[in-house]
């Protein structure tokens, strides 16, 4: 539900031009009171908003990093990605309170964002240390109407996305490293984690979360904890600019609602193989597969179209690695 402070918010950004107070009060059916406290509201928290009398409102320039609820859903063109937005400036992990509001019934494209959080969750039990000003935290829900099997996929719509929203919004190329972390330079900037909700019988998806973690605006490595300082890294450190995180969050929501559409209409990644796989770090080159069963190498030859890892063994035999059984690595280096 969009509030009187983000539908003004909108009306403002997408006008570019004056907007009477009038026309915000018919448009949104809200008071000349209530349009007149949200302005002040936002020229508090730092939006140039000038005012000129018969002519209307006018926003000249939002703050540098304005990241709340009115800030992204202002940011937001979708049809259900996001558009149900939850924001806290603290929670302990997005994850399981997306899987609350999933459970209590909210619809598809429900999303959880936090400024900080106090337990934030990484893949294998591992956590994601969260503090608050510079990253992007965010789950989505999700309600597919296919087999479990077919789950696995949405991962790698989501590292896809991701990847692609961070080009839009930086200009830095964006790889991904099989399955679904998100590398610049070499270095991690984004994690992923996606939970599986099963009905009681246990044989249908009742949901999915998908969790992401972005970081954005960090300064330097320091700021990282020291066990992922050589490996991690952020937008800003790499690309030299501090980037909005509002505007990124509604770029990957934007995207990932494109190419999950795209993998709905025939539950395969056929129509977004060629990006994923464009993206692909350590396409035709060595790769490291650490298989509980035991470890070997060969050679990374892309994705199939239900999302495996296609590999060649020096044998020339050819492996189909599935996501969350194994990890996969680079010969030589984090990648
Ligand atoms: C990884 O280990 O690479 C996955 C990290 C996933 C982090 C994100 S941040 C938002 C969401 N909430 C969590 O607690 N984890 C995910």
């Amino acid at each position: 539900m969009k509030t009187d402070r983000s539908n003004i918010l909108t009306c403002l950004r997408n006008s570019g031009d004056y907007v009477s107070g009038q026309q915000l009060c018919d448009r949104l059916g809200v008071s000349r009171t209530a349009v007149w406290k949200v302005i002040n509201q936002l020229k508090e928290e730092g939006y140039q908003i000038e005012s000129v009398s018969r002519k209307g409102y006018r926003l000249v320039e939002s703050p540098e990093d304005v990241y709340t609820r009115s800030e992204i859903l202002s940011r937001l063109h979708t049809k259900w990605a996001g558009q149900n937005l939850h924001f806290f400036e603290e929670t302990g992990s997005t994850n399981p309170d997306a899987k609350r509001f999933a459970e209590e019934g909210e619809p598809h494209g429900t999303t959880v964002v936090a400024e900080r959080q106090t337990a934030g969750r990484g893949r294998r039990g591992r956590s994601w240390v969260s503090p608050a000003g510079k990253s992007v935290y965010f789950t989505i829900v999700v309600r597919p109407k296919f087999d479990p099997d077919k789950a696995s996929m949405i991962t790698l719509v989501m590292a896809l996305s991701v990847a692609e929203a961070i080009e839009e919004a930086t200009g830095l190329a964006a790889g991904i490293k099989w399955p679904n972390d998100i590398v610049v330079n070499g270095k991690k900037v984004v994690g992923i984690l996606t939970e599986l909700s099963m009905t009681p019988e246990m044989n249908e998806i009742q949901f999915l979360v998908a969790g992401v973690g972005v970081n954005v605006n960090h300064d330097s490595a320091e700021e990282f904890p020291e066990e992922i300082r050589e490996t991690a890294t952020s937008l800003k450190i790499e690309s030299g600019r501090p980037i909005a995180r509002a505007v990124l969050l509604a770029r990957i929501l934007a995207r990932f609602e494109e190419n999950y559409e795209a993998f709905e209409q025939n539950l395969t990644l056929s129509g977004l193989k060629e990006r994923y796989e464009a993206h692909l770090i350590g396409r035709d080159a060595g790769v490291r597969v650490l298989d509980p069963a035991g470890e070997y190498t060969g050679i990374s030859r892309g994705i199939n179209e239900t999302g495996e890892l296609i590999v060649e063994r020096e044998t020339g035999e050819i492996v189909l690695v599935y996501a969350g059984e194994v990890s996969v690595r680079g010969l030589y280096g984090y990648t």
